[in-house]
């Protein structure tokens, strides 16, 4: 049985792939509830994913970033702010091996500015408050073909600047719970694929480049296994998670879909063909290209999701071959999203790059 309904919902990092579809799932499957979208609009954030709430009352946008302290604090005062789903992270592996350091600002002061203004905010009122800390499996580390899946009770091992970044946030939300009593609940999920998602990760990547006639970069020999959960899935365990999830838990959540990288590739090549066949009529397979592996690349992710299916009745609905077919399917659909989103983080690039290049010598 459901034990908390959410009213006034702080997401932050809503402006990315999962925040916008967390939004727009909400929007829609919820009439009561007011959403504000915190997000710093960094490269992988953008509105362009969020026309079609931008009307909506029950809606609103505040551009800033979480480690903002006093303009956390205001929202979660002037909106009576009851639930926080929380989102916003630097969140590509490739990134946290060139530049560490925005992924310790963000995924760990981040959200340590975010807990503590709601510890401040929040007072002694706390069993109708919640907070959703979104994180990945990718805080346990690597596993070999033959080791069990992750749970919820693996010892995190984390590889990346990344991983890590989330695995300290992680404990410190953990640590908030187990030191205020603070309503905090964790969700760990694997590798998500959808609608929305910026081209920089795997799947969205080889998409954009098929169409566009560039090589399909697989990193290494291709065998790596990630565990792929269509994102809607991931929004509805969210939601049941904030609903009847036990304050202090996590929960793994997964597809129950391991797959090797390269047969991911494989599965986008054919539906591609098959859904816009290249003028020369060749498989877009030859466009793969095997490049220089990832530093430290894990090789291989798994995740028991039994214990949310058990205590929280979710379990995901899309299998992968209907959900990878939804989601190229959407990026046929959405070139101008895409050229979109490609001109506007070109735009942003520039304007970092010019506002850097013409500071003063100090
Ligand atoms: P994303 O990179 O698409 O979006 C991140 C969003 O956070 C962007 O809109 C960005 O502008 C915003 N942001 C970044 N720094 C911010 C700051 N300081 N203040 C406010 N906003 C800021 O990421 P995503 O793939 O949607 O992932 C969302 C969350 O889910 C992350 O916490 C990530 O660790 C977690 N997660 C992602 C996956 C996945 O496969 N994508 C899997 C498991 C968990
Ligand atoms: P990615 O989408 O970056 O997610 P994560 O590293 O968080 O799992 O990568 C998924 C897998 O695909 C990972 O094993 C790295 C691999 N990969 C490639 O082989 N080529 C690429 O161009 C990218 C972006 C990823």
């Amino acid at each position: 049985m459901d034990s908390f309904t959410p009213n006034n919902i702080l997401v932050t990092g809503g402006a990315g792939f999962i925040g916008s579809n967390f939004i727009r799932h909400l929007l829609s499957s919820n009439s009561d509830v007011t959403i504000t979208n915190l997000d710093a609009l960094t490269y992988a954030g953008s509105q362009l994913g969020l026309t079609s709430c931008a009307d909506n009352n029950r809606y609103e946008f505040a551009q800033g970033s979480i480690t903002d302290s006093s303009l956390v604090t205001t929202i979660l005062h002037n909106k009576e702010i009851d639930t926080i789903v929380h989102f916003a992270a630097e969140s590509h592996v490739d990134r946290s091996i060139t530049g560490p350091e925005a992924f310790i600002d963000t995924n760990i002061v981040g959200t340590f500015r975010l807990l503590d203004a709601a510890r401040t905010v929040w007072g002694d009122n706390l069993a109708s408050r919640r907070f959703l800390h979104v994180s990945t499996d990718e805080v346990y580390g690597t596993l070999s073909a033959t080791d069990p899946a992750f749970t919820e009770t693996t010892p995190f091992a984390p590889n990346s600047p990344y991983a890590a970044s989330k695995a300290s946030s992680d404990l410190l939300a953990r640590s908030y719970f187990h030191t205020y009593d603070f309503p905090v609940i964790t969700t760990n999920c694997s590798n998500n694929y959808g609608p929305f998602q910026f081209p920089e990760k795997l799947i969205p990547l080889m998409i954009v480049n098929a169409l566009a006639g560039k090589p399909l970069p697989i990193y290494g020999d291709g065998q790596q296994v990630r565990d792929w959960l269509y994102v809607d899935d991931h929004c509805a365990a969210i939601s049941r998670a904030i609903s009847a999830g036990e304050l202090g838990s996590t929960y793994n959540v997964g597809g129950n879909n391991e797959m090797p990288n390269m047969d991911i590739v494989h599965s986008i090549c054919d539906l591609l063909d098959e859904l816009q066949p290249r003028d020369d009529t060749k498989s877009y397979r030859e466009q793969i290209e095997f490049v220089e592996d990832r530093p430290g690349h894990d090789r291989r992710y798994a995740v028991d999701a039994s214990r949310i299916a058990n205590e929280l009745g979710w379990t995901p609905s899309e299998s992968f071959a209907t959900g990878i077919r939804k989601t190229v399917d959407w990026y046929l659909k959405n070139s101008e999203w895409l050229e979109a989103i490609k001109t506007e983080q070109h735009r942003k690039w520039l304007s970092e790059n010019y506002t850097k290049r013409s500071k003063p010598a100090a």
